[in-house]
């Protein structure tokens, strides 16, 4: 199956299919000098598929894990460059969740000022999220993503079956975010995971088409793609507050509840239970709440906030923050 996404100067081709791993040197221009990237999590029969598809590969192996998302990884990933003597018409290639993605790709983004860059994503976030839309880059100053670029990839390859060997925790975060894709911007991908019995690939397909609309519309991140944060304000307080214990997925679930109408927090909620992803955070209220107002402060007291009133449609919603913390201690996510 093959969707492209449209943008300013040109599209970038996603080929989504089981078994396609085997034929990423039919889709891809591996017949060059390439630098795989990967990370320690990633099965190592995926990596030597690809290794035996390439001309002249190199292969480089990160440490798994977002600690692992900084300047000292970037730096190593530059210096496997220059050990490669990769030049202009060569490329890199990602193997692994959006961690290795976005650190390939801002690699190939500043790398003699950009070569060539295919992601192969193996996680679901990074099937229907991190790998579509071009924002590639690192964690610095105890900031996610502070230091990045847009840069799209050549070419992504999404084989489904890639998730069999990925651990279920990791699986769920995943369906966190198709569930927000559906629930904000299409009611008939919301209604199908609702039914239980669509295909992963087929709810692969729909949440990439979701995200690559939003972004074809809006590809340097102005307003629009702010319903892709549907969700994050009250799920980064959970993030924080948590201090570890909760996936980013798991408090984006929690997060998208209060921001629901009361009908439609019902569906969410039994939505969310069949992907086994939380509906109750066991912590305190209060460190969640001013852990989430923490950053908006400095903009005033007064936060837009993504808003789900039937699934398919969103509205934003200006609230200050005594109204928001009212909307979030309405919902019952909190003992
Ligand atoms: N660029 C964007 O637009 C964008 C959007 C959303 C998230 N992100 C970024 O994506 C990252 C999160 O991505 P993630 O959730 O994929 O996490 P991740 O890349 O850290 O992967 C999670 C874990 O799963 C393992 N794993 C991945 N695929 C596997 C597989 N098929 N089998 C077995 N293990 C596997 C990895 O080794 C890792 O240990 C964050 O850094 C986040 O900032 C980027």
């Amino acid at each position: 199956m093959n969707l492209s996404i449209r943008r300013a100067d040109a599209e970038v081709e996603i080929f989504l299919g089981r078994g396609l791993l085997k034929k990423a040197g039919e889709l891809f221009d591996l017949s060059r000098k390439v630098l795989l990237v990967t990370d320690s999590g990633i099965p190592r029969d995926y990596v030597q598929t690809i290794l035996s598809q390439c001309k002249d590969p190199m292969l480089v192996t990160v440490p798994a894990g977002e600690e692992n998302k900084n300047f000292s990884t970037y730096e190593m990933l530059l210096q496997a460059c220059l050990a490669a003597d990769l030049t202009r018409g060569d490329c890199i290639v990602a193997l692994g969740g959006g961690m290795v993605g976005d650190l390939a790709g801002f690699s190939a983004a500043t790398y003699l000022r950009g070569i060539d860059f295919y992601n192969i994503p193996t996680s679901l976030l990074a099937m229907v999220d991190a790998s579509i839309g071009g924002k590639t880059g690192l964690d610095f100053g105890g900031y996610k993503n502070q230091v990045g670029a847009f840069y799209q990839p050549k070419a992504i390859l999404c084989d489904p079956d890639l998730l069999d060997t990925l651990p279920e925790r990791q699986l769920a975060c995943g369906y966190a975010e198709v569930i927000k894709m559906a629930l904000t911007l299409d009611k008939d991908l919301f209604y199908r995971i609702e039914s239980g019995d669509a295909p992963t690939e087929e709810l692969i397909r729909r949440a990439i088409e979701c995200k690559a609309s939003v972004v074809a519309k809006d590809e340097r991140d102005t307003d629009l793609r702010r319903v892709l944060n549907f969700g994050h304000t009250l799920g980064h307080g959970i993030e924080s507050a948590a201090k570890g214990s909760l996936l980013h997925g798991e408090c984006v679930s929690l997060g998208m509840i209060p921001m629901c109408a009361e009908p439609v927090q019902k569906r969410l909620v039994s939505v969310l239970e069949k992907y086994r992803l939380p509906t109750r955070y066991e912590g305190a209220i209060e460190p969640v709440l001013s852990a989430a107002l923490h950053d908006k402060k400095r903009a005033g007291d007064t936060l837009t906030v993504v808003f789900v009133n039937e699934p398919g449609n969103y509205e934003l919603k200006k609230l200050s923050f005594s109204d928001w913390k009212k909307e979030v201690r309405r919902a019952p996510i909190f003992s």
